[in-house]
């Protein structure tokens, strides 16, 4: 399998795009669908993934590098050079599964952060890939986990808004410098 978007997977000095951090207002402005797939989304499809590539992640949300576009990457497989990596645009759950599990998480948003969410196990998303054809994946595990971490940056929310311990919570982000107010709880 080919991608159009043909990236290394390598760390750049100099990524092509900056990453917002927890605490910047950039990071809860929601997402616009994006409506025509061309060379200069691609474009932004490739700096996305050298900036992820550079920062040593496995996925990342346009919002995150101030792009507000329905657009996430994801790369389980960084030590697979020729293993293309997923691009959703204008991702949709159209199934989610009663079952839910618990698992840490990480952003490159809160660099240093890690900690337990609970989340559907299983989803099903319809989205479009880089050509601008309608795909439909089924995930679970890792993948399922990071395309619902993924998409909740579209809406503006982000995991520690999720996240129930909130001593650990607390905790956490007061060790890597991150303020407990920009913490946004999700209403259940
Ligand atoms: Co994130």
């Amino acid at each position: 399998m080919t991608t159009v978007v043909a990236v290394e997977k390598k760390k750049l000095a100099q990524p092509p795009l900056n990453i917002h951090y927890l605490g910047d207002r950039v990071l809860r402005q929601p997402a616009k669908r994006i409506a025509k797939v061309d060379d200069q989304l691609r474009q932004t499809i490739a700096q996305m993934l050298q900036t992820m590539y550079s920062a040593d992640g496995i996925g990342l949300a346009a919002p995150q590098v101030g792009i507000h576009k329905q657009l996430i990457v994801i790369d389980l497989a960084l030590d697979q050079p020729d293993k293309p990596p997923l691009v959703l645009i204008n991702p949709k759950i159209v199934k989610s599964s009663n079952d839910l599990c618990n698992s840490e998480e990480g952003c490159l948003s809160i660099p240093g952060v890690y900690l337990e969410v609970t989340r559907p196990e299983t989803i099903e998303v319809s989205y479009k890939n880089e050509l601008g054809k309608p795909c439909k994946l089924k995930a679970n595990g890792l993948l399922s986990r990071a395309i619902q971490h993924e998409m909740d940056h579209l809406n503006g929310v982000m995991f520690v808004d999720r996240v129930e311990n909130n001593l650990a919570l607390n905790e956490e982000l007061n060790k890597r410098g991150f303020a407990v107010s920009a913490v946004k709880p999700i209403k259940k």
